[in-house]
């Protein structure tokens, strides 16, 4: 029942190991702590009363693989470890492409060499580019408008040559849609290096005061409030998903993706009512120019994941903004106050 989890101390992966310890499964971490904290290891304890194996070490070490895979034989691998922020991406397209691309071919090496034949994989809905229609199916064609969704299209080809190649391999591609909201004890949740990118963490940081308001990218969109409309997922929600595909298709080989979305769209507008209600507050915003190469609108079609495994989202973004909102205020400046330079 181990699992080997890379990237497991970051964000979603450790919302992940809660989800797979209540599961009965035992999480092992692989984490390089480029973008976490081992403080995050602390917190698992006390939310699920035991200590969980942790490896620090990095993907692009193919002997500390090696030894992870010699010392636990997992019978999955559970792939989060990546690089994120999509405009460092445009500016350093080699480094994603190293620590993405190189890191998964790594892992799948080290898998192969090692006999481990089943992988979920962190995919996002960044591999549908700019949507042609909504809501997004499993069938959209992919694309992907910066280094760091290319990196996701390409893991996901390496994915579906190696499972035509090696019978017996089980490869599931999760896309992501936006991921948000904390663990519901505020013990763990995002925990962003620097200035947020993302809107969540952002509304978050400026309602407990750490920055003055909310920059409103757009105000001319064509959606309902014109501000950007995005399909908000509870990251407990995305983690039970992870659970429910792997006990579902474990014993089954070949590729297969899945949209992991509540296939619901919010705008920034409505997000940020959300958490200014959860703070019991209002939150400043200021309209601005659009950010460059977003888009105006995604949603998922989420019925393939409520047909073959069974999941469906529990939380809306009400949930999602207290959850948020506990974590923030517990820990105004996460887990480990030096990382948060500005
Ligand atoms: P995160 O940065 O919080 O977590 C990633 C973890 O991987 C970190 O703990 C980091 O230290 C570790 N890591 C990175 N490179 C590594 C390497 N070479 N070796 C070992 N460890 C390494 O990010 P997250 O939000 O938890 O994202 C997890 C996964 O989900 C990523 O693959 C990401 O691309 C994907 N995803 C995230 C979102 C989102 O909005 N958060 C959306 C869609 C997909
Ligand atoms: C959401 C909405 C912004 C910040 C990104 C990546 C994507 C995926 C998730 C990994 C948009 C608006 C934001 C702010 C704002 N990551 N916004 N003010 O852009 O959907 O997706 O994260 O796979 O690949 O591109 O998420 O949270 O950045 O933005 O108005 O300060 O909020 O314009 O409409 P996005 P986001």
């Amino acid at each position: 029942m181990r699992i080997l989890v890379t990237g497991g101390l970051g964000y979603i992966g450790s919302h992940c190991c809660i989800a797979l310890h209540q599961a009965g499964f035992r999480p092992v971490i692989y984490d390089n702590l480029s973008n976490s904290s081992r403080h995050v290891l602390e917190q698992l304890e006390k939310i699920c009363g035991q200590r969980f194996d942790f490896i620090e070490a990095d993907l692009l070490d193919p002997v500390a693989l090696q030894h992870a895979f010699a010392q636990y034989q997992p019978e999955a691998v559970f792939h989060f470890a990546a690089l994120k922020a999509v405009g460092e991406s445009v500016q350093q397209p080699l480094r994603y492409y190293q620590n993405n691309v190189a890191g998964t071919l790594n892992l799948l090496q080290q898998m192969q060499q090692a006999g481990c034949q089943r992988l979920i994989f962190s995919s996002s809905a960044t591999v549908y580019g700019n949507p042609q229609f909504l809501p997004l199916t499993e069938q959209h064609p992919l694309g992907a408008t910066n280094p760091y969704g290319w990196t996701k299209v390409m893991a996901e080809q390496m994915l579906q040559d190696l499972c035509h190649s090696q019978t017996g391999f089980l490869a599931i591609a999760l896309r992501y849609f936006n991921p948000a909201g904390a663990h519901p004890s505020g013990l763990i949740g995002e925990d962003p290096r620097g200035i947020p990118n993302n809107l969540m963490p952002y509304v978050a940081q400026t309602a407990v005061g750490r920055r003055p308001f909310v920059s409103v990218y757009g105000q001319d969109y064509p959606t309902p409030d014109g501000t950007g409309v995005r399909d908000y997922i509870h990251v407990m929600d995305l983690a039970e998903g992870h659970v429910a595909a792997y006990q579902q298709l474990r014993s089954q080989s070949g590729f297969h993706a899945f949209n992991l979305g509540t296939g619901k769209g919010d705008s920034v507008l409505q997000l940020i009512a959300a958490f200014s209600a959860a703070a019991g507050r209002e939150i400043p915003y200021q309209f601005s120019a659009r950010r460059p190469r977003d888009i105006a609108a995604s949603y998922a079609d989420a019925g393939k994941a409520l047909q073959q495994l069974g999941w469906r989202t529990r939380y809306d973004l009400g949930q999602m903004a207290e959850d948020s909102w506990r974590w923030q205020t517990q820990y105004p400046h996460g887990l480990e106050p030096s990382h948060d330079s500005i």
